[in-house]
């Protein structure tokens, strides 16, 4: 169906779990531009539809039956599925947000419930990657359609406050250290090689990788006009929650079937200098989230969560029932720190009001295709780093 009212951004959501909610909560918060989320579709007609009743949103069958209703496609399904939805959408004309990890190697065809992708080689899967890359962009490009590749790190008021310093000041980010840690996603996918590309490197390393990447891209535009990129990396990846002794006290999620549940990325980019990005399964009390910046004339910690607004005190665990206090904290009992506000502090609003005002009046957003293909294209040759137990990788760019 046509749009009838031009001013007017029609969102359709693919996928109606944690990151579908959180799309719907923050587009029903844009201002300045109109935007209404006008379907959903899932792999499951009973998802959907619930998802669909609980927002007001109608559910269609699948992506082609809700193309013809929309401008953008919002995609929050598990990462096995992104590439087809992108083409799809970018052949039909339609604007695209898609969640991280942009895409990535999930097996052969025919891979079934047995196929271990930590077994698979990681020189042919980096090859994959880059062809499936280059596929993406050229469909974006083709087709001139607005892309916003939902890094919500890039949009935290703690990094903005970064970029913003790092182009006043003229600075020269000389390391950064960053992390996104906690004790394991809720998705029943994750975990799974074929459903998810890897394990904590691109489910969860890519959110400090996407940032660390972002803030030299952004010294780079200052300083020289052009993003200072990424040119190697050197990995270890680990999978602590299956070393043999492990003592399992029921604390953290352990069900891995073929992934890492911890990641390192040492990053050299292009002028010399460097990143390290941590990431893991294996962190108890709630998301560990920060990027610290060491520049050649500030200092910077940006706290991304924790980010403790409210400090509460609490005897009883069942007081606090009904009470959300901070994401993947495990127990409400005692000393807590709350976040009022996780879709403020995490960027989760500030991502969909950019993306919505890009896709309104066009521009790009401050999280684009490029961003994402650097991202995905070093989290690969990190995994092809690990093979080489640490040897450094050239990232290869498009
Ligand atoms: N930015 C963030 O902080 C953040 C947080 C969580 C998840 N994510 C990302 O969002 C995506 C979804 O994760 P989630 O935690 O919401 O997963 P989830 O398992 O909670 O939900 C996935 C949804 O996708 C649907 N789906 C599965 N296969 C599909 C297919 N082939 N076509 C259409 N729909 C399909 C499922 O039915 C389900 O509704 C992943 O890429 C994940 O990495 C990002």
């Amino acid at each position: 169906m046509e749009n009838t009212n031009p001013g007017t951004i029609r969102v359709g959501l693919v996928g109606a779990g944690f990151a579908g909610g959180i799309h719907v909560e923050c587009l029903q918060r844009v201002h300045g531009v109109d935007v209404e989320i006008a379907g959903v579709t899932s792999a499951t007609p009973g998802s959907r539809e619930k998802f669909g009743r609980k927002h007001g949103i109608k559910a269609y069958d699948c992506i082609e039956s809700m193309l013809g209703d929309i401008d953008v496609l919002s995609i929050c399904s598990p990462p096995y599925a992104h590439a087809e939805a992108i083409i799809r959408a970018a052949e039909a004309g339609k604007g695209i947000i898609c969640e991280k990890p942009l895409t990535g190697y999930f097996g052969p065809q025919d891979a079934g419930a047995s196929y271990r992708g930590d077994r698979e080689d990681k020189e042919r899967m980096l090859d994959y990657v880059m062809q499936a890359l280059a596929k993406i962009k050229d469909a974006v490009q083709q087709n001139g359609i607005f892309f916003g590749y939902a890094e919500n790190f890039i949009y935290t008021p703690a990094l903005q406050k970064e970029r913003e310093i790092i182009e006043k000041s003229d600075a020269q980010v000389l390391r950064m250290i960053g992390e996104e840690s906690h004790s394991g996603s809720s998705s029943p996918v994750y975990g799974i090689w074929r459903y998810a590309g890897g394990g904590s490197l691109v489910g969860k390393g890519v959110h400090p990788l996407g940032a660390v990447l972002y803030l030299k891209r952004v010294e780079g535009m200052v300083r020289h006009q052009q993003p200072i990129r990424p040119v190697s990396v050197s990995a270890r990846t680990h999978q602590l929650t299956r070393i043999e002794d492990y003592a399992d006290r029921g604390f953290l999620r352990t069900d891995y079937h073929d992934v890492e549940d911890y990641g390192f990325i040492h990053v050299v980019f292009e002028d010399g200098t460097v990143a390290d990005v941590i990431t893991s399964e294996v962190v108890l009390g709630g998301l560990y989230d920060y990027v610290e910046v060491f520049a050649n004339n500030h200092r910077t910690r940006c706290n991304i969560s924790p980010v403790k607004v409210v400090d509460t005190y609490n005897p009883s665990g069942r007081q606090y029932e009904d009470i959300y206090l901070v994401e993947k904290c495990s127990t409400k009992e005692g000393w807590s720190g709350v976040a009022t506000d996780e879709n403020f502090t995490v960027g989760y609003q500030a991502e969909m009001q950019d993306f919505m005002e890009c896709a309104c009046r066009g521009g790009r957003p401050a999280s684009d295709i490029d961003l994402a293909l650097d991202v995905t294209a070093a989290a690969y040759a990190a995994y092809l780093s690990d093979q080489n137990r640490g040897g450094e990788i050239g990232v290869p760019l498009l």
